[in-house]
């Protein structure tokens, strides 16, 4: 870093100027083994076969190769718009493991480091995930936090969850389109991935999901302390996991949400004069496979500052949409990625941002 004085981790919000971010990898990344979980938070019923007759070995070869191109453009813009770019490092997801409640056939990748850290002005925090396959995913990132950490960062980990039988609603079954909205977490221990979480400076917004229980809300408040307000969204979705398809603040005074899972934004935005933004429907084919996420992974989007946004290719309504409103869009490939991962904010975790902790509100 160029100025010694500036924290080596600093990320209030969404939108200061982006300076470090680590990507996610390609490399080693493997089918999520099926596990209960998956079916409260897998949209596409129709692939569960996939996952359970291939959970634990390798993606198929081209649907790796497919997402590493991806990858490799996303990187390629970050770097040419003069961010560092961090990865993780290698970790063999292959390995069988067992605690004393449960034993999983293998972990799953380090795709997406947006759920596993969770980065809070100079602070990482190793969030306690409900994937039992994402256990020990946070390896991947420990050469990382280390390195962080002796830079002055902050580092700790949320309470190591046991996710036994008791974490889950025993038998559970996803709502149908239209059903009231139900999750697969019991109150058992606090439970959230870092992306069911989005910042806005000294506000947060959380919403519960079947991975992100209201305990794990309550553990991040008190963990957090008084500086900061974290506010739960009220989401409809029949396979809830992450907020950051459905309710993103963009900029100050910029709010995007997702017209199928908000039905209310909550009111101190309209008091504070913000915009709502409403994301328009999504142009990837339905026809397309999505292992892990749906078509809203449009609304994912990675802001550079308040203006630059990286965005979809093929997203053109939505790329016209942030024109008009004033963004200025990077269209990146991204759509092979998407298929077995998530978006450009799935794909990765802000580590520094030019700013300082605020209020919008
Ligand atoms: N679970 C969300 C993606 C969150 C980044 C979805 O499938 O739309």
């Amino acid at each position: 870093m160029d100025d010694p004085s500036y924290p080596v981790v600093n990320a209030h919000n969404e939108w200061d100027p982006l300076e470090e971010i680590i990507v996610g990898t390609v490399e080693g990344a493997l089918v999520p083994p099926w596990d209960v979980i998956l079916e409260a938070t897998l949209h596409r019923q129709d692939l569960w076969d996939f996952h359970k007759q291939h959970g634990g070995s390798p993606w198929p070869q081209e649907l790796l190769d497919a997402a590493q191109k991806d990858l490799d453009e996303f990187i390629c813009i970050l770097k040419a718009e003069g961010v560092t770019v961090r990865q993780p490092t290698p970790y063999d997801f292959s390995r069988p493991f067992a605690t004393p409640d449960f034993e999983s056939k293998s972990s799953c990748y380090a795709l997406m480091p947006r759920d596993v850290l969770l980065i809070i002005g100079d602070q990482i925090i190793e969030t306690p995930m409900g994937w039992r396959s994402r256990y020990h995913e946070t390896h991947a990132y420990k050469d990382l936090c280390k390195e962080y950490f002796r830079a002055g960062a902050r580092w700790v980990s949320a309470p190591r969850p046991q996710l036994s039988q008791e974490s889950y609603v025993e038998g559970f079954v996803a709502p149908q389109e239209g059903e009231p909205m139900r999750t697969i977490l019991t109150e058992f221990e606090p439970l959230f991935d870092a992306a069911d979480a989005i910042k806005c400076g000294r506000d947060l917004f959380v919403a519960q999901s079947s991975c992100c229980n209201r305990f794990g809300i309550d553990w991040l408040q008190r963990h957090l302390g008084p500086e900061y307000r974290v506010h739960e969204i009220e989401v409809y979705d029949t396979h809830p996991m992450h907020i950051d398809a459905t309710f993103y603040p963009l900029a100050p005074g910029k709010l995007l949400i997702n017209p199928e899972r908000i039905q209310r934004v909550p009111e101190m935005f309209g008091k504070s004069g913000w915009d709502i933004l409403v994301c328009p429907e999504p142009m990837m084919p339905e026809s397309r496979p999505m292992y892990n996420c749906s078509r809203w992974i449009c609304m994912n989007v990675l802001m550079l500052d308040e203006k630059r946004v990286i965005v979809s290719k093929g997203e053109d309504r939505l790329i016209q949409a942030l024109k008009g409103w004033g963004f200025a869009p990077i269209p990146c490939s991204f759509w092979n990625f998407s298929t077995i991962g998530g978006g450009f904010h799935c794909a990765s975790v802000d580590v520094r941002r030019r700013g300082e902790l605020q209020s919008y509100f």
